[in-house]
């Protein structure tokens, strides 16, 4: 991809790799869009970089998915670069009492919601670029986050079909 005058969306944007990746592409002349659950986060990034447009959204939630959707085709219709880099890692054991929630929380963020994501802003016109940040634990398996490992073992394969679509 060209890497300067794009109009980008980065999940998760205002901390860790995402941050990165939001500081990065600023630095190289792009509109970055960000977005989270914390609006405090979401607050200290627009602070730093005035230029990055903010929205809260938990993306675990179908109807936040949604109304990212329609707010970014409403206000920035001209976007072209989707990264989904948002995800949770949740250190759990099979016999937690909580297990099955948690599992249901890790698919929702990890694998549904850049799944929806991707489908919604291929309506877009403009879009021409997904990226989607996956882990290393899509190929090792660690026994402290067995369903992390396996919700990027899933998003790295559909990455690789998506290819070819
Ligand atoms: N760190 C590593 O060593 C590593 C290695 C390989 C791959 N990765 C992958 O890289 C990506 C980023 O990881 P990271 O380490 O930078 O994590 P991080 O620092 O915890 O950042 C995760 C970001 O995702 C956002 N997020 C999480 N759940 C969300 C939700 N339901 N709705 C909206 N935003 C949500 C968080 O914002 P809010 O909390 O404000 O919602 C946060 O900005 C993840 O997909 C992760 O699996 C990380």
């Amino acid at each position: 991809m060209k890497i300067t005058n794009n109009i980008i969306l980065i999940t998760g944007g205002a901390s860790g790799i995402g941050l990165g990746l939001t500081e990065r592409f600023i630095q190289e002349n792009n509109t970055v869009i960000i977005c989270g659950r914390q609006v405090a986060t979401l607050n200290e990034v627009k602070d730093k970089f005035p230029s990055v447009v903010t929205k809260v959204c938990d993306l675990s939630m179908e109807e936040d998915r949604i109304g990212l959707y329609n707010w970014i085709s409403e206000n920035h219709s001209d976007l072209n670069v989707l990264v989904n880099n948002a995800g949770i890692q949740n250190w759990m054991n099979i016999s937690d009492i909580d297990f099955y929630h948690k599992t249901e929380n890790e698919i929702n963020t990890n694998v549904l919601a850049p799944i929806h994501l991707t489908t919604l802003f291929l309506n877009l016109k403009s879009l021409d670029t997904i990226i989607n940040v996956t882990s290393g634990l899509a190929f090792v398996q660690l026994s402290k986050v067995p369903v992390y490992c396996a919700t990027k073992a899933f998003f790295h394969s559909f990455t690789l079909s998506l290819r070819y679509c």
